[in-house]
C-alpha cells in the first residue's frame, strides 16, 4: 500500500481501486522517481541504452508537476548536480577499466544526491500517514543514508534477501516491533533496528553518522561491517 494514495481523496493505488496506480501524493513512490525515473534518464544520457535523449519523455502527474522532470534536458536543469553524478556513474559503468569498488562508489554518491533532493521535496507528504509508518519511512530513508559510507554492494540476490526486511504492509498505530504479528521475524528485527538507530541518530545529534563515515573510511572496519550484514541476511533467509 505504499505507492497508494496516503490522502485517500483518490482509489489510486487501493485495493479497491485502481490497483496498479501510483499516487503522486505517496511519499515512497516520489523519492523512489528519483531512484528510477531520473537514474533511468542519465543512462539514456549517457548512451548506453542506445536510444536518443531526444525520444524520451515522460507524462507529467495531474499534479505538483514541478516537483518532478520529465526529460533529460529539463532532468539537467532542474537538477544539474544530480545528474551529473549518475552521468558520472554510467560513464564509469561504461568504462572497462572501472573495479566494481569504483563502480559502488559513484553509485552511491549518485543515490545519495538523489535521495537528499527527494528528501527535502517530500517531506511535507509523511504527514499523511501513521505515526508508525511516517518513523518507518523516515528512518528506512535514514538507513539507506548509513548503508552509503560502507559502500554496499547492491547486487541483486544481496537486494533481494535484504528487502525481504521490508514491512509488507504499511505501519498503523499499535504496530510495536518486535511484536508485529503478521511480520517475519526478520521484518520485527529491522524494524526494530531502524527504529534504534533513528534514536541513535537523534539523540546524537548526527554525530553518529560523522563518527560512521569516519570509521567506514577504513577498510577493516567496512569489510567487518559486510561481513556482519551478511551473516545476518543468511540467518534470516
Ligand atoms: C528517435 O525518434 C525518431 C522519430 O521520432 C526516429 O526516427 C529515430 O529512429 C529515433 N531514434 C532513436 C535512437 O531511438
Ligand atoms: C522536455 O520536457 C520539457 C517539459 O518538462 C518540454 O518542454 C521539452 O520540450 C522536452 N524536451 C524534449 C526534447 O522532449
Amino acid at each position: 500500500g505504499r505507492l497508494a494514495d496516503p490522502t485517500q481523496r483518490t482509489n489510486c493505488g487501493h485495493e479497491s481501486g485502481d490497483y496498479l496506480c501510483i499516487s503522486v501524493d505517496s511519499w515512497w513512490a516520489d523519492v523512489n522517481y528519483y531512484l528510477s525515473a531520473m537514474p533511468f534518464l542519465a543512462a539514456v544520457d549517457s548512451g548506453i541504452m542506445g536510444i536518443s535523449s531526444d525520444n524520451i519523455t515522460f507524462l507529467p502527474p495531474s499534479k505538483d508537476q514541478t516537483n518532478f522532470c520529465y526529460n533529460v534536458s529539463s532532468c539537467y536543469s532542474s537538477f544539474p548536480e544530480t545528474m551529473k553524478k549518475w552521468n558520472k556513474f554510467y560513464q564509469q559503468v561504461k568504462s572497462y577499466s572501472s573495479s566494481f569498488e569504483d563502480l559502488l562508489k559513484y553509485l552511491w554518491a549518485a543515490h545519495m544526491s538523489s535521495l537528499k533532493v527527494a528528501h527535502k521535496k517530500f517531506g511535507n507528504r509523511l504527514k499523511f500517514y501513521s505515526k508508525q509508518e511516517a518513523d518507518f519511512e523516515r528512518s528506512w530513508a535514514l538507513f539507506v543514508d548509513y548503508l552509503a559510507p560502507p559502500l554496499f554492494p547492491t547486487t541483486l540476490i544481496r537486494t533481494a534477501e535484504f528487502q525481504k526486511g521490508l514491512p509488507t504492509r504499511m505501519l498503523v498505530d499499535g504496530d510495536k516491533a518486535p511484536l508485529v504479528s503478521d511480520f517475519t521475524s526478520f521484518q520485527n528485527t529491522v524494524l526494530l533496528g531502524l527504529n534504534f538507530l533513528h534514536k541513535v541518530h537523534k539523540y546524537t545529534g548526527k554525530l553518529s553518522f560523522i563518527v560512521w563515515k569516519t570509521l567506514m573510511k577504513f577498510k577493516v572496519a567496512r569489510k567487518l561491517f559486510l561481513e556482519i550484514l551478511d551473516l545476518i541476511l543468511h540467518c534470516f533467509n
